[in-house]
């Protein structure tokens, strides 16, 4: 049997229908990209990150033939924070699209593979002096500036270096994205950004005009992440092409691009449906040319930046079940806990946000009834939910393999290694052949950052 990979997905060109996974209709041994569960897990241990790299490359192709269509032309950067490695970096560039980072980490990697620093852009609220001037000795393409603070600092960067950098702003427009509270970031109470509605923005603009070293390409804006309604980014829209006209009016200075930022929303479980770019990019071309065309300005090159939308759905993590148990709810109803080898450290996801998951028996057939299950990590919390309720065969057990589908945003980029767990690895399935692309943790990994030493005094 084969996997869909499309089925979780951004849906791009393929059709909109999830398959109901809490079925279970696919019989026999998960197969990704002609490997085996099985057999990946006997190469590569679990738990483990398969990520289908054709589908990768799909995914990025839609995106970026959708921006070209809608547009006529327009840059597609990767957010490098859902998921990066230096694989994934050179595959980026075989792709020839660009790449958002937002920290000097990030940008190392970039860097390890060799990507055109030229075609970066760099964000964050809070980039260090020291990771400014990296970015700046890089050669990266722009910085997005996110503070008064930040204007100075990279003006500062930048004049030490003899460069003039291109900047964008990042602005909040006040649109409040119907997301995670976490993940929204453009509303007026949160940390990114100058604020349209305050007047901060177009202060931030004068400020930066009065710096030679920097060079005021555009501004930027990100509402958040895994949003479903177009309305958000659409809104958006409208406040930055009314922001670009009022600068232009204030400054007499047309900034010729446009950042709308990424967010876009997958479907992780079959309740919910993904925004493919092919619907959600047409809609914001028509406004931010109508709004554009209505306030006398030129299209200005637009730019979007989305990180789950392309590697969210191209992964699934594989577990190996280590225990069950069954308890008793009511007189009717049992639960039956799955413990799986990983958790809270591989996908922090579900116990931070609350976010949904679905998984399915990958390595074998089973007919047996399914009873209302609750798949667990194997940390010490309660909280080490992978996924509350979900109903699975009632005769899983110690040695199966359970697969989690869309796991290849922010799961391993968010791993951590609680109670000393070593990250899991991340392979790239493609033909029939598997690679590692990072490798797995160990626990000497862990050890080596241990150190005995002598008190020194301090001066
Ligand atoms: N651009 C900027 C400026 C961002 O801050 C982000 C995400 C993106 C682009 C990419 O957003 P995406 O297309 O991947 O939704 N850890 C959270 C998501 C945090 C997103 C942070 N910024 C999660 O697991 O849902």
């Amino acid at each position: 049997m084969s996997y869909p990979t499309s089925l979780f997905s951004a849906n791009l060109k393929f059709d909109n229908s999830p398959v109901d996974l809490t079925q279970n209709d696919f019989s026999g041994v998960l197969s990704i990209a002609g490997c085996t569960a099985t057999s990946l897990v006997k190469e590569f241990g679990s738990p483990l990150f398969v990520i289908d790299q054709e589908d990768f490359f799909r995914r990025t192709i839609a995106w970026q033939e959708a921006l070209n269509e809608s547009f006529g032309g327009g840059v597609l950067y990767y957010a490098a924070k859902s998921f990066i490695c230096v694989e994934v970096a050179k595959w980026l560039i075989e792709l020839d699209v660009n790449l958002d980072v937002c920290t000097g980490g990030e940008l190392a990697v970039a860097l390890a593979a060799n990507f055109p620093s030229n075609r970066i852009e760099f964000h964050g609220n809070n980039k260090s002096v020291a990771e400014i001037e990296q970015a700046i000795s890089a050669g990266v393409g722009t910085i997005v500036l996110d503070s008064f603070i930040e204007i100075e600092r990279v003006a500062k960067a930048a004049k030490a270096a003899n460069k003039v950098q291109n900047v964008y702003l990042r602005v909040t427009p006040g649109v409040e994205a119907h997301t995670h509270e976490f993940i929204s970031t453009a509303h007026e109470d949160v940390k990114f950004g100058f604020s349209i509605s305050s007047g901060a923005a177009l202060s931030a603009v004068e400020k930066c005009l009065t710096f030679d070293s920097l060079n005021l390409t555009g501004i930027h804006c990100h509402i958040g992440s895994q949003i479903f309604e177009v309305e958000g980014f659409t809104l958006a829209a409208e406040r930055l092409v009314a922001t670009l006209a009022q600068i232009r009016n204030k400054h007499g200075r047309e900034l010729a691009e446009l950042n709308i930022g990424g967010g876009y929303g997958i479907a992780y479980t079959t309740q919910e449906s993904a925004i493919s770019p092919e619907t959600v990019l047409p809609v914001l071309a028509k406004v931010i040319k109508e709004e554009c065309a209505k306030l006398k300005l030129a299209l200005p090159k637009i730019s979007i930046e989305p990180g789950r939308a392309i590697v969210g759905p191209t992964t699934t993590t594989i577990y190996e079940v280590g225990t069950t148990k069954v308890v008793t709810l009511d007189d009717a109803t049992t639960r039956t806990y799955v413990s799986v080898d990983g958790g809270m450290s591989d996908n922090i996801r579900p116990a931070l946000y609350g976010a949904k998951y679905s998984a399915f028996l990958a390595n074998r057939k089973s007919t047996a009834k399914k009873v209302l299950s609750r798949i667990v990590g194997k940390h010490c919390e309660t909280g080490d939910i992978l996924i509350f309720d979900i109903n699975l065969q009632s005769d899983i057990t110690p040695g199966d393999l359970l697969a989690f589908p869309a796991t290849g945003a922010y799961g391993r980029s968010m791993a951590s290694n609680y109670n000393h767990m070593p990250r899991p690895a991340v392979v790239a399935v493609k033909d029939g052949t598997a690679k590692t692309i990072l490798r797995r943790e160990t626990q000497a990994d862990l050890l080596a950052l241990d150190v005995i030493e002598a008190p020194r005094q301090l001066s």
